[in-house]
């Protein structure tokens, strides 16, 4: 349910770094084709701010109420007046964060099997499109000359926020359907943690280690995921989706700059 705002400060701050580009860029090509990739990530966050924004007015219509919302607005508020490279920052560590749930959700069909197919579809493709453009933001923070340890902070506070925001609207979410207090509520949560990755569960196992990847001072996110995956799913679904855009390469890995519409 926060997707929408996210996605929307991602592109703020990709476009907020603009004027950076021309002061730290002075190959022309590069810039053509850095301002290319950077359209390309545009495209793909406004289309899932698009279509998640509609999954949230069928959530409003069901009486989920979007808790955080106001929360987030007036956090990203008080941020106006920060650097824009420590937006930049944000986004990279957010960026990382739903790179690591695609690749979850990528490679372990049982993440998703319990999902009707049509909110299946969904996550799936949003797992795609982020797996493609993971390095996007995260590139352009360090050809920008973003510190270390900005992009760590930024981490840090991302993280924790996540949760936070993540926890009020769950347990929001669960008082409404009148779950909050079932000891089976309780114990689906175990086992979404703890449980074991062949079920779909197990969480905490799945996506330690990449969490942790992001401290190395080497870190690039092509390093974590089988770039394999995305390609995979996208040829095997490829009769869903309409390719609608194709940009440049994003210069920096394997995939072409594309948003994939749904068909059906
Ligand atoms: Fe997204
Ligand atoms: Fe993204």
């Amino acid at each position: 349910m926060t997707f929408p705002l996210g996605e929307q400060s991602f592109i703020d701050s990709v476009k907020g770094v603009d004027y950076l580009i021309d002061q730290h860029i002075s190959n022309e090509a590069e810039r053509v084709e850095l301002r290319a990739s950077l359209a390309d990530f545009i495209a793909q966050e406004a289309t899932h701010r698009h279509i998640h924004t509609q999954f949230n007015a069928v959530l409003q219509a069901q009486g989920f109420e979007n808790r955080v919302e106001e929360r987030i607005n007036k956090r990203l508020e008080r941020y106006r007046n920060e650097h824009p490279m420590n937006l930049l920052a944000a986004t990279c560590a957010y960026e990382h964060y739903t790179a690591i749930l695609s690749d979850v959700m990528l490679k372990n069909p049982a993440a998703s099997e319990t999902m009707q197919p049509m909110m299946r579809r969904l996550w799936l493709w949003h797992a795609l499109e982020e797996t493609e453009h993971k390095a996007v933001a995260f590139d352009l923070y360090k050809r920008l000359g973003g510190h270390e340890r900005g992009r760590i902070a930024a981490y840090l506070l991302a993280m924790f926020l996540m949760q936070l925001d993540a926890f009020l609207q769950t347990s929001h979410n669960l008082r409404r359907d009148g779950a909050l207090w079932k000891p089976s509520t309780l114990w689906s949560m175990l086992t979404f943690y703890l449980g074991r990755p062949s079920r779909g569960n197990g969480w905490i196992w799945m996506t330690t280690r990449p969490l942790l990847a992001y401290f190395k001072r080497d870190f690039h996110p092509h390093q974590l995921g089988d770039a394999a995956l995305p390609h995979a799913y996208a040829n095997e679904h490829a009769q869903d989706w309409r390719v609608v855009r194709t940009g440049s390469s994003q210069g920096l890995g394997h995939h072409s700059g594309a948003t994939h519409h749904q068909t059906a």
